[in-house]
This record gives structure tokens, C-alpha cells and sequence, in this order.
């Protein structure tokens, strides 16, 4: 028989939930987690941060994994369910929405949506083939800045998709998303209301997200211009973005980092002391972040006074592996002794970084 998952408790304050009411009455709110530096715990926070609003908050999450790893899809459904999904020859994932698209045939009618066990949210899943299709969203771009409609169709797959999550009532769309600055995040990101950017603390993060911001602005205004000369404007008039992603806010982590210190001989006592330096040398660089944020992404800002920087997830020891061999969020894994105190000081952290993310959805 399976064990039961720890309950996520304790509850949101009273506070905690108006300030959610206030969110979930503005409608469907989606955003993407990018970074094109990979391992920066992308896969990680979209997961637990979809969890938490949807176990403690009782929000309704769809999850879309629009990375060809499939990481996520990975880590949510049971290990035998997805040897099950994807030993068949076409399973129901993110692919079936882009195939009909390269076949000329429109847009899919039905999302292929699942159930989440233990995440609290729905999912649609990865899927390897997803690649296969940059070529296609490559070319179709090319066609798309010209105005021509079928390559303004597949450019605007995500927002079809979206469209029809509106439809379905979800309070958030969250989509976890490969490392590039390929076509496909080019399509999500032109389809989403907000983006969120995990970063490490170190300088190549930073030159991520001078990249995003800078990008994304291109891309924004080629598809504009695109629109503009479309030989059926009515048609996308509803999907179009009209440039309104904006910047929701970044998420540093240091969970490589376990211990943080280094090691050295003492010159007086000639025995190894622990010392702090390399604690110090993050704090330093991440002291610079909030300024170099601004400067690179201050123009996509959701709010001039929000304060982007979301949270800091710390490394929780063995608690993020093993929610991945469970398959349930850091909050629910199933253990005592030390796990007790690193499920709390994962449900401290999940549920600040909420929070943060509702008070800047909110302003
Ligand atoms: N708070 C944490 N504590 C400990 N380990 C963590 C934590 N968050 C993430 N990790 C580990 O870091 C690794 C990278 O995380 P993750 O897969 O979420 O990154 P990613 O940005 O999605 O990677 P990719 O760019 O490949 O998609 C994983 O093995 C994960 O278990
Ligand atoms: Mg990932």
C-alpha cells in the first residue's frame, strides 16, 4: 500500500489568503520560469512553488513542461506511470499540441491535460519530440516577422493554449522551460504574462538576464511589426501578446553550495579551521544583484517599487532528492528525524517565495 504524504500544513494566515482571494478575482495569471543558463533550479522552484499555491492556497495550477528533458514530468508523475506514458508510440503531451500546427491542421481542439497525485496541480507533460519541432517554430518565426498567418499561427501555439486555460478557470499557468534562447521558450515567453528568472550567485547568472531582457525586447517588437503587416488581422487580435510580458521577480539559489565553508590551515594552532570566506563571497556578489536586476530587466518590471527579489532557496540536504525518488513536493516527503526540519524549512521558504510572488502579482 502507498504511505501516506505528510500534510502541508500549517495553514495560510487569514492575511495570507484575502491577499490570494484578491490575486485568483483578477483571472487566469501565467508565467514562465527562464533562465538560459541551465541547473539553476528552474524545474525545482516550478514545481514546489505550484505545489504550494495549490496545496496551502487550494489555487487551481496547470503545469506545462515545455522542456524536451521532461524533467518535471519526471519528478511529478510516479516512476511506473511514466515508463507507462511514454513506452507508447504517442502519448497524449505538449507535442500534441504543436504536431497539428506542422500539419497544416490548426490548432489542437483539446488540451492533454493529467492529474498531479501528490503536487495538488493538473500537468501536461513533456515530451522528447517537442524538439523536433524548433525547426519548424525557427522557420515558422521567419514567416511570422513578415506577417504571413501560418507562421503567426505557430508562433502564437502557447497563447492558443493559454487561451483555452482562461477558458478551464486555472487561477495560474506556470511553464518550466528547457536553457536556451531557442524557438520554443521563444514561443512561450511571447505567449506569457510574466516571467520569473531563477539565478545562482554567481557573474554568469548575471549576464543571463542582461541576455533575456534584451531578447525578449527584440522579439516583442519583430512580432509587432509582424502583426501589424498580418493578411488576417481579426484572427490574431485575440492572441496577440502586444508586448506585455513583464518581469516578476528572481529567485537566487545556493543549494550547490552545502556547507559553505572552505577549509584551511591554521597559522597559529597548525590544525584545519572552517572558515567563512566562501559565505562572504556569495553575499558579496548577491549584494550586487537587486541594482544589476534593475538595471538589465528595470524596464520590464511589473511595478516600479516591487521588491523582484522573491527568495533565497538555501540547499535543503538530501530532502531534494528524495521528494524526487517519492514523487511528491519537498513539502510531503515522508520521513522523520532530520526531514521534520528540512520539510519545515522547505514549507518556510515555498511559502515565502509564494507570498513574494503574490504580492507582485497583486500590485
Ligand atoms: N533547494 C535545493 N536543495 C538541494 N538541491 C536542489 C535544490 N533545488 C534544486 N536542487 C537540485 O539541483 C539540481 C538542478 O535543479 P533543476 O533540475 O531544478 O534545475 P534546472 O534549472 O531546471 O535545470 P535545467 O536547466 O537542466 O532544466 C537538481 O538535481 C535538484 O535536485
Ligand atoms: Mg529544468
Amino acid at each position: 500500500m502507498r504511505k501516506r504524504s505528510v500534510s502541508p500544513n500549517p495553514k495560510p494566515s487569514k492575511e495570507q489568503l484575502t491577499l490570494f482571494a484578491n490575486v485568483k478575482k483578477v483571472g487566469t495569471k501565467t508565467t514562465c520560469f527562464f533562465n538560459n543558463k541551465g541547473g539553476v533550479g528552474k524545474t525545482t522552484l516550478v514545481a514546489n512553488l505550484a505545489a504550494e499555491l495549490a496545496l496551502s492556497f487550494q489555487a487551481k495550477v496547470l503545469v506545462v513542461d515545455a522542456d524536451p528533458q521532461c524533467n518535471l514530468t519526471q519528478y511529478v508523475l510516479p516512476e511506473d506511470l511514466t515508463n507507462e506514458i511514454y513506452s507508447s508510440d504517442n502519448p497524449d503531451s505538449i507535442y500534441s499540441v504543436i504536431r497539428p500546427l506542422s500539419l497544416g491542421k490548426g490548432y489542437e481542439s483539446d488540451l492533454p491535460i493529467r492529474k498531479s497525485q501528490d503536487f495538488g496541480f493538473d500537468i501536461i507533460i513533456g515530451d522528447p519530440r517537442l524538439a523536433l519541432q524548433e525547426d519548424l517554430l525557427a522557420g515558422d518565426w521567419r514567416d511570422a516577422k513578415g506577417g504571413g498567418m501560418r507562421g503567426i499561427r505557430t508562433t502564437f501555439v502557447f497563447a492558443e493554449l493559454v487561451r483555452r486555460a482562461k477558458e478551464l478557470k486555472y487561477d495560474f499557468v506556470f511553464f518550466d522551460m528547457g536553457p536556451s534562447l531557442g524557438a520554443i521558450n521563444r514561443a512561450v515567453l511571447l505567449a506569457m504574462d510574466f516571467f520569473v528568472v531563477p539565478m545562482s550567485i554567481d557573474v554568469f547568472s548575471l549576464w543571463a538576464i542582461r541576455n533575456i531582457g534584451t531578447t525578449v525586447t527584440i522579439w516583442q517588437k519583430e512580432l509587432e511589426t509582424g502583426c501589424s503587416l498580418a493578411e488576417d488581422p481579426g484572427e490574431i487580435s485575440e492572441l496577440s501578446p502586444k508586448g506585455k510580458l513583464a518581469f516578476l521577480g528572481y529567485v537566487t539559489q545556493q543549494h550547490k553550495e552545502r556547507a559553505g565553508y572552505d577549509e584551511e590551515i591554521s597559522e597559529d594552532t597548525g590544525e584545519q579551521v572552517k572558515i567563512r570566506r566562501r559565505v562572504q563571497a556569495y553575499e558579496s556578489i548577491g549584494a550586487t544583484f537587486p541594482e544589476k536586476v534593475s538595471n538589465s530587466l528595470g524596464s520590464m518590471f511589473v511595478n516600479n517599487d516591487m521588491n523582484a527579489h522573491l527568495g533565497d532557496i538555501r540547499h535543503l540536504g538530501s530532502l531534494a532528492p528524495m521528494s524526487q525518488t517519492q514523487h511528491v513536493p519537498m513539502i510531503s516527503v515522508r520521513g522523520t528525524g532530520s526531514y521534520t526540519r528540512l520539510r519545515k524549512q522547505a514549507r518556510e521558504l515555498y511559502r515565502g517565495i509564494a507570498l513574494r510572488y503574490l504580492e507582485n502579482l497583486g500590485d
